[in-house]
């Protein structure tokens, strides 16, 4: 989602007659984009932030350091307090007025602005995008769950979901522009309507499929209390909706899931599960695990564990629980040591790797349409692809046969957890 603000953003400036540069070294201004949602992501841009200073700052007083997205909505003027260095900090649904707020800063005040919305979703402007053959299209933006540990709610304010026919407009124009894939983006893309016609995610993403055939449709992310047998049907029925679904399911045991606030159970996961892998065949399964969540037994975290094992997901985003001030787990005790935190969330990464592991070996012998989009960072004379179910293909392309947006089928010859090797064939 960030990438995406970012290219809003870009979008804003240009329009207002700033240009993008390479490097820091070059630029008037550079605004860090950032995130809140665990801690490290914070101190990562405190960082950032020093380096920057020390960098640019100290030789050039003139030198504009913004801090936009999350970490600007939480720390609000207090980025300003906190470091001298920074002078403008901008929040998630104020990036319209960033030029207004970049001239108060060439004269030389302070610039804060951090009023969330109930209605913006920047529908009216065209993302920067740089070119490639993938494009992010975020059809809503806030959320309304309030899982108990996460900040979302407070960053990025309430739900609200970008009109339909505009979507379609710019996702048909992305098509034509040589795109082949989009995927669209929302930190709850079920709950997506269109306030005109009352469409729902499972329309919206269906019309956009039937845009062409070569158009790759992925989305992402989904909360398991929403998704609907309409969307599952939609996806088996479209051959260029992606055969990939990320379910975040966070724990494994439904005392934990109750104190997280995600209203569901494992019960009800499985179940969702079963549809999915029973309806669509061949599909991905991916997922968010928390590890070490306040009052998390062994007990607690050995359901975790059984469930990774169940399920078997194709790959998942494993954290260890990161107390986030202002929201309701906050308010709990962080009673699990950081050690045994750190054990627990090794076990998961462990466990999650040998499955991806084995699951990929299962891969070998089997064909893959596969949608070019690369050389291979390690070797030019290799590129890189995707598969319907967002593995990593990595073939030969010696000659430049195929090229990015092309669709090929590649035979799987061998693997690793992360990717899959194959021949064109
Ligand atoms: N600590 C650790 N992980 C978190 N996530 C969200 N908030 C926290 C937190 N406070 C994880 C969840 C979510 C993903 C985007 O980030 O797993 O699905
Ligand atoms: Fe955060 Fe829960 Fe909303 Fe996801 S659904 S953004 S975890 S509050």
């Amino acid at each position: 989602m960030n990438f995406n603000d970012t290219e809003i953003v870009a979008s804003i400036m240009k329009n207002s007659g700033w240009e993008l540069v390479q490097s820091p070294e070059e630029a008037t201004a550079v605004l860090l984009n950032t995130c809140s949602v665990r801690e490290n992501a914070e101190s990562r841009v405190i960082r950032r932030l020093k380096q920057y200073n020390n960098k640019f700052k100290k030789l050039n007083k003139r030198y504009i350091i913004g801090i936009i997205g999350c970490m600007a909505e939480r720390f609000n003027e207090h980025l300003v307090e906190l470091d001298n260095a920074v002078n403008v900090v901008i929040g998630p649904d104020e990036y319209r007025r960033m030029p207004q707020l970049l001239d108060q800063a060439l004269n030389g005040y302070k610039a804060v602005a951090v009023e969330l919305s109930t209605i913006e979703t920047y529908d009216d402007i065209v993302p920067l995008r740089t070119e490639g053959i993938s494009a992010w299209l975020s059809i809503m933006r806030g959320c309304n769950n309030f899982c108990s540990y996460c900040v979302v709610p407070y960053t990025r304010g309430r739900e609200r979901s970008r009109p339909m026919k505009s979507l379609m407009e710019e996702a048909r124009s992305l098509f034509e522009k040589g795109f082949r894939e989009i995927t669209l983006l929302g930190q709850n893309v079920n709950s997506y309507k269109d306030e005109e016609t009352n469409a729902t995610f499972d329309i919206l993403i269906s019309r956009i499929a039937e845009i062409n055939p070569l158009l790759r449709v992925r989305f992402t992310t989904s909360h398991p209390r929403d998704m609907s047998d309409k969307l599952i049907d939609a996806i088996a029925t479209y051959s260029n909706i992606c055969k990939h679904i990320h379910l975040p399911v966070q724990s494994g045991s439904d005392r934990i899931l109750k104190e997280m606030n995600r209203r569901y159970t494992v019960e009800h996961y499985l179940k969702i599960i079963d549809k999915i892998k029973s309806k669509i065949s061949n599909v991905a399964l991916t997922t968010d695990i928390i590890a070490g969540f306040p009052t998390e037994t062994e007990d607690d975290h050995l359901q975790t564990i059984e469930l990774l094992e169940k399920v078997r997901f194709a790959g998942a985003f494993m954290f260890k629980y990161s107390p986030r001030e202002g929201t309701l787990a906050y308010n709990f005790p962080d009673d699990v040591p950081e050690q045994v935190k750190i054990r627990r969330l090794n076990e998961i990464i462990d466990l999650q790797n040998k499955i991806s592991r084995q699951l990929n070996q299962g891969e070998k012998g089997k064909t893959h349409e596969v949608l070019v989009e690369s050389p291979s960072k390690k070797n030019p004379a290799d590129w890189m692809g995707r598969t319907s179910t967002n593995k990593v293909v990595i073939f030969p392309n010696n000659e430049q046969k195929y090229k990015p947006g092309d669709y090929i089928t590649v035979l799987i010859k061998k693997s690793t957890s992360a990717t899959l090797f194959g021949e064109v064939i």
